[in-house]
């Protein structure tokens, strides 16, 4: 048997290759399916099924163009609404693939449709060895149950609890998972980084499965829900009927400096996508900061929203290119063009640039010691992160709720802006000079580098009072 996972760090997505005597089967493709279609020819598999667990809200998915290059059926839960031909994926639907067989079973709860597939592998038991739980289960938590909208979350939780107790922790001990998603997805809370577990693991270790009754499990599951990211309902909507094939064949337009600022004056956001340290020295006023090298697409995807027409600025054609696929990955595809040159051209052409000035944790600690100006600290991480450990009366705005909330900042001290180690500090210190904030400041290392100087970390409930003056 052939088995791949493909793990994409950029929204914390698995997918999965399964192969045997010629016939392959993908699990959960990506947007951009050529690693499946490479697979497939290395291994020498012609791809027959292609399986969605669910209808995925936070990434769209490649299932129709892999299906159309592969002429493979699609299976998908029979309550999805799917407008693309497909194979209802129903309770007990047996697939056999060569000495392989999958088993679908529908496990309602982080969605309607959600379905988890078992693996058997002939060759070495007629047992099922592998479950591909989707977003049903993960290594160390379960799926967020707020997605449906003809359903309460509390309605949702009941039926993942059901779905968990009746089908999943019934199989064997030793039956690998297999989930969509690993830490930093917005599918679930408290995800682990390792990409598989097994049953029995999960059944002992996962936080959610530790809830003794049905209610304490609903209470639990529906307790404190993040807000549900305001692209969700269009990337859903984009994979129920299935994404059209990609057209990254055209290359995209150069822009010369006049070009952008006529786009940018249209309407058009400016994202910039290089390394923090280099927006933070000099970039194009306006523009909107998300560096490629974290969680790139997610926080595109919720800061700016798929509908924004895009101009690019990169370090170099490759990384546009780069940004271009991420982009598409959720469904942002509105990109016109991009900064020809990057900004050595915007400088070598007269245009001004705008700056972030930069502290570092010391310096922070100078400044709030003995402020020469009126000042706030802004930490933008998680409610999780902070009741751990903050810095004493800072402000508490999740970066993701940043843009509905701006109104609840000071406007006239300097804003000094961290989060754990620099990288969502940046994106909110551009979405602040957007909004018109222009005392920004940003802790470089964030909170992190905070702790491991030794400066005084304040704990929820603690003697600091970390969290008396949070703005959640
Ligand atoms: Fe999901």
């Amino acid at each position: 048997m052939i088995f791949e996972q493909y793990y994409l760090g950029c929204l914390a997505h698995a997918s999965y290759l399964i192969g045997s005597e010629g016939e392959g089967a993908v699990i959960d493709p990506q947007r951009d399916i050529g690693l499946y279609l490479d697979a497939a020819q290395r291994h020498g598999l012609r791809i027959r099924h292609i399986i969605e667990t669910h209808l995925h809200a936070d990434f769209v998915s490649g299932h129709r163009e892999l299906a159309e290059k592969t002429g493979a059926a699609i299976y998908v839960g029979a309550r999805a609404g799917a407008r693309f031909p497909h194979v209802p994926a129903v309770d007990g639907l047996t697939v056999e693939m060569g000495r392989c067989r999958l088993r679908f079973l529908e496990t309602p709860g982080h969605t309607v449709e959600s379905v988890s597939v078992l693996l058997t592998d002939l060759d070495e038991s007629p047992e099922p060895q592998a479950v591909f739980t989707g977003d049903t289960l993960f290594v160390g938590d379960v799926g967020r149950p707020d997605l449906a909208p003809d359903l309460t979350p509390q309605e949702l939780a009941g039926l993942l609890y059901d779905s968990l107790h009746e089908k999943l922790l019934t199989l064997p001990d030793d039956v690998r998972v297999y989930p969509a998603h690993g830490a930093g997805s917005l599918c679930g809370r408290q995800m682990s980084s390792e990409r598989s577990s097994t049953i029995a693991r999960e059944r002992q270790t996962n936080h959610a499965l530790q809830a003794r009754t049905r209610q304490e499990f609903v209470e639990q599951l529906t307790r404190d829900l993040p807000p549900r990211p305001a692209y969700f309902h269009h990337d859903v909507e984009m994979n129920r009927t299935g994404a059209p094939a990609l057209e990254h064949n055209v290359a995209l337009p150069g822009l010369t400096p006049g070009q952008l600022l006529y786009y940018q004056k249209d309407g058009c956001v400016v994202l910039d996508t290089r390394p923090a340290i280099e927006f933070a020295a000099a970039h194009v006023p306006g523009s909107f900061h998300i560096a490629l090298g974290g969680q790139f697409a997610s926080w595109a995807a919720r800061m700016i929203g798929p509908e924004e027409r895009l101009v690019l600025v990169a370090e170099d054609a490759a990384k546009v290119e780069e940004t271009r696929m991420r982009l598409a990955r959720v469904g942002a595809e509105h990109v016109l063009g991009y900064l020809e040159g990057g900004v050595p051209a915007w400088l070598k052409a007269g245009y001004e640039t705008s700056s972030v000035p930069q502290v570092s944790a010391a310096e922070l600690s100078e400044w709030s010691l003995n402020p020469p100006s009126p000042m706030a600290i802004l930490d933008v991480r998680e409610p999780g992160e902070c009741a751990a450990g903050a810095i004493a009366g800072s402000l508490r705005v999740p970066l993701g709720q940043l843009p509905g909330r701006l109104a609840e900042l000071p406007s006239g001290p300097y804003l000094f802006v961290h989060c754990k180690g620099g990288y969502r500090s940046s994106i909110a210190t551009s979405l602040l000079r957007r909004a018109g904030f222009d005392k920004v400041v940003n802790v470089t290392g964030g909170f992190d580098a905070w702790a491991a100087a030794g400066l005084p970390v304040a704990v929820e409930g603690g003697s600091g009072g970390a969290c008396s003056r949070s703005a959640n």
